[in-house]
């Protein structure tokens, strides 16, 4: 663990230095368009994007892999770039697919632009993702992060499935948590390692490494799904309302006798103010947070795990914090 220093990610992104700025202008000139009117919604992602985490993961795999003395190239700018790009075309399609018109406390690409320009734009930047893989000759970053695009939709579409079922498992669960979210931080990890060329084994410890944080961090996202609003700052049990079933009550099921589990679904389908909050007491008086906690834990152990058999540098340090980062999030 990180000393009691308080993790920041700017803490976490210092070894990065000047390649931060470099990155930054690399993904503005990505997303760029000629129309005008376009660029102006482009501007208005990059303006409003998220925190960098899976961006950040890339470069400092590849430090933490090609040495302190290692420039951050091309490939390094490139494979950063298109993983964000990744995550941001399927939020825009995510909020256009949930309705959400709040997206980072402002407003969605659909809020502010419309359906219409919303699917557009998240056509317009995979567009820009297989542009930029081609045009840099890079055949292999872009064939490697591709995968994880297919990876998204499955994720999407088996957990949709499940709210209309509710036949959730803690199979099903551990499978669209993987295709969902863990599988772009897998990929973040292992294409870092790829972008310095690193041999086969190593980006496959890179992407396991960030497939056990990714896993770590969606969970750690679904028990903070049932903490308190003045916490999260987000409406409790979001997901419940959308009829979807986590770890918390997957864990709470497994304490329960088949008839509670049974009633307790009819709730899930019911959705409305009063189901919710009965559930949530289920959870509470059954540990299913603290238990989906002790899973996180698991996970969360065997990424820091595969971190000590890399010799120490600011690299590691900073994807240790980013293990700390994650898991000890108040929202
Ligand atoms: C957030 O989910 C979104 C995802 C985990 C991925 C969504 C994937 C797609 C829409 C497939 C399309 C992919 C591409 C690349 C175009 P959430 O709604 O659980 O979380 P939120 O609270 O951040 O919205
Ligand atoms: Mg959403």
């Amino acid at each position: 663990m990180a000393d009691n220093k308080q993790v920041t990610l700017e803490r976490i992104k210092a070894p990065l230095g000047k390649t931060m700025e470099e990155y930054e202008l690399f993904l503005r000139q990505a997303l760029h368009s000629e129309s005008r009117y376009f660029d102006d919604i482009l501007k208005y992602i990059f303006d409003n994007r998220g925190k960098g985490v899976r961006p950040t993961l890339v470069m400092l795999t590849a430090g933490l892999m090609a040495g302190k003395e290692h420039k951050h190239s091309q490939r390094v700018l490139l494979s950063a770039a298109l993983i964000e790009l990744i995550h941001t075309a399927s939020l825009v399609h995510d909020d256009v697919i949930d309705r959400a018109d709040l997206r980072h406390g402002k407003a969605s690409i659909n809020g502010q632009f419309g359906k219409r320009n919303a699917i557009l734009t998240g056509d317009f930047i995979l567009s820009r993702i297989f542009e930029l893989g081609m045009e840099s000759l890079e055949f292999d970053i872009l064939t490697y992060v591709s995968h994880t695009i297919k990876w998204l939709c499955e994720g999407e579409v088996i957990q949709d499935e499940q709210t209309k079922t509710l036949g959730m498992t803690h199979e099903k669960y551990y499978d669209i948590i993987d295709k969902k979210t863990a599988s772009l931080l897998a990929i973040s990890c292992g294409v870092g390692a790829l972008a310095v060329k690193a041999p086969a084994r190593e980006v496959d410890a890179a992407y396991e490494f960030g497939r056990n944080l990714g896993m770590a961090f969606q969970i750690k996202d679904d028990i903070l799904d049932y903490a308190a609003a003045d916490q999260t700052g987000k409406p409790t049990c979001a997901d419940l309302r959308e009829h979807k079933i986590t770890l918390p009550l997957l864990e709470t099921f497994a304490t329960m006798t088949p008839e509670e589990v049974a009633a307790t679904k009819e709730l899930v389908a019911r959705g409305d103010d009063e189901a919710i909050a009965i559930i949530r007491t289920k959870v509470m008086e059954h540990n299913g947070m603290e238990r989906a906690e002790r899973v996180m834990e698991k996970f969360l152990a065997s990424a820091r795990a595969a971190l000590t058999a890399y010799p120490e540098s600011d690299y590691r340090e900073s994807l240790e914090m980013m293990c700390d980062f994650l898991a000890m999030r108040k929202k």
